[in-house]
C-alpha cells in the first residue's frame, strides 16, 4: 500500500535562551510560579534576523540532511504558522526559495495545531498523487505576537521549528507510515484564544490573548476524545503505542491527558521544560529530538496531538 513515510526530521532553536528567572526581572512573575502551573524552565526568543522563515529554512535543511534527499526531489510544501514573516506571501514560498526547492508551497494557519493539520494535508495530497516528496514545517516567532506586559500569557510562549520529510511509498500493512489522522475545530470557542487584532480588522497582527482555565478544560476533554477516536479508528490499543508525542504546551495537560488514557509518562516526549509552548512547532520539535536522541526508533508505533486556537485540535498516529 502507498503511504506518507518519514525519511527524516529537523528542528532549529533561535539562539537565545531565556529561564524564568532571568523573564521574572522584566515581568511581575516568578520561577516557582511558571514551574508550578506549568512546568516550564526556560524558552526561547528570536533575536534580530531571526523569523519565522529561518527557524524554518534550518529545521527543514536538517530535515532533508537527515532524508538524504536534494532540494530537487522536494514537490511541496506544507508550513504551519500563526506568525508568518509577512501577511503575503506565504512564508512556505520563503523557505522554498531559501531551500531552492520546486513544485507546491503554502501556508496552513490552525495555530497550534498546525503541524497536526499541515501533516493530515500533505499525507492526503500524496495519497492522491499530487506529491511524492513533502516538506512539512510548524515554524513561529510567537515572541513576536505576545504581550510582553500580560504576564499571564507571555511566560508560556517560546520560538523554535520543527520539520519532516515525508516520502510516497509502497510497503506492506505493518511497514512505516502516516496510518490515520483525524483533524477537529469548533468555532464557537475562538474568542478564548485569539489575537486582538488581523491584517482585515485593525490593520495590525495583534497580541496574544487567553482564557487559560476555559483553554485548559477544553484541551484535556479534547484531547483525550480525539486519541480514543484514533485509538478506535487504527484498531490499536494505548499499550500498542510507544510513544506520544504531544503538542507542548503545559505540563498539566499532558499529565492529564496521558492518565485518561492509561498512557505512562515515560511514554510521552515532554520538551515544554525547555522550549514552553512554541505553538505550531512544538510537536516537530519534539519528535525531532527524541529521533536524535535514541528514544524514538523505525518501527515505533508514535502518537502525535495538538490542541489550539479556534479551537482546533487533531492526532495522527505513525509508524517510523
Ligand atoms: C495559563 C495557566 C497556566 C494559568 O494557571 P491557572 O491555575 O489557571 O491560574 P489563573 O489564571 O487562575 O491565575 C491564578 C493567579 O495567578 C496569577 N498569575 C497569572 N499569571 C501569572 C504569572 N505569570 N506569574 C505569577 N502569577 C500569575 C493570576 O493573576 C491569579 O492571581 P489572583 O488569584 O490573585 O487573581 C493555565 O490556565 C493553563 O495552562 N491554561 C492552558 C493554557 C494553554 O495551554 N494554552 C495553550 C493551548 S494551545
Amino acid at each position: 500500500m502507498i503511504r506518507s513515510v518519514i525519511k527524516g526530521t529537523g528542528s532549529a532553536l533561535p539562539a537565545r535562551k531565556v529561564t524564568n528567572e532571568e523573564l521574572a526581572k522584566t515581568v511581575d512573575t516568578s520561577d516557582e510560579w511558571i514551574v508550578e502551573r506549568t512546568g516550564i524552565r526556560s524558552r526561547y526568543i528570536a533575536g534580530e534576523g531571526e523569523t519565522t522563515s529561518t527557524l524554518a529554512t534550518m529545521a527543514a535543511q536538517r530535515a532533508m540532511d537527515a532524508a538524504g534527499i536534494a532540494p530537487e526531489d522536494v514537490d511541496l510544501i506544507v508550513l504551519a504558522t500563526a506568525t508568518p514573516d509577512q501577511t503575503f506571501p506565504a512564508t512556505a514560498t520563503t523557505v522554498q526559495a531559501a531551500l531552492g526547492c520546486r513544485g507546491a508551497a503554502f501556508d496552513v494557519a490552525a495555530v497550534c495545531s498546525g503541524f497536526i493539520y499541515s501533516l493530515g494535508v500533505a499525507d492526503s495530497m500524496m495519497r492522491s498523487g499530487f506529491a511524492k516528496c513533502a516538506l512539512v514545517i510548524g515554524a513561529e516567532t510567537m515572541s513576536r505576537i505576545l504581550n510582553w506586559d500580560d504576564r499571564t500569557t507571555c511566560v508560556l510562549f517560546g520560538d523554535g521549528a520543527g520539520a519532516v520529510v515525508l516520502q510516497s511509498e509502497d510497503v506492506p500493512e505493518d511497514g512505516p507510515g502516516v496510518l490515520l489522522t483525524k483533524l477537529h475545530s469548533d468555532g464557537r470557542h475562538n474568542g478564548l484564544l485569539h489575537t486582538d487584532g488581523g491584517p482585515s480588522t485593525t490593520g495590525t497582527s495583534g497580541k496574544v490573548q487567553m482564557r487559560g482555565r476555559e483553554v485548559f478544560r477544553h484541551a484535556v476533554v479534547n484531547l483525550a476524545d480525539v486519541l480514543q477516536e484514533v485509538l478506535k479508528e487504527s484498531q490499536f490499543s494505548a499499550e500498542n503505542i510507544d510513544w506520544v508525542v504531544p503538542h507542548q504546551a503545559n505540563a498539566r495537560i499532558l499529565e492529564a491527558t496521558a492518565k485518561k488514557l492509561g498512557l505512562p509518562m515515560e511514554k510521552v516526549v515532554v520538551t515544554v521544560d525547555q522550549h514552553a509552548n512554541t505553538s505550531a512547532a512544538s510537536v516537530p520539535l519534539a519528535l525531532d529530538l527524541a529521533v536524535r536522541d535514541g528514544r524514538i526508533k523505525p518501527g515505533d508505533l508514535v502518537m502525535l496531538e495538538a490542541m489550539g486556537g479556534g479551537f482546533t485540535w487533531g492526532a495522527s498516529l505513525l509508524r517510523m
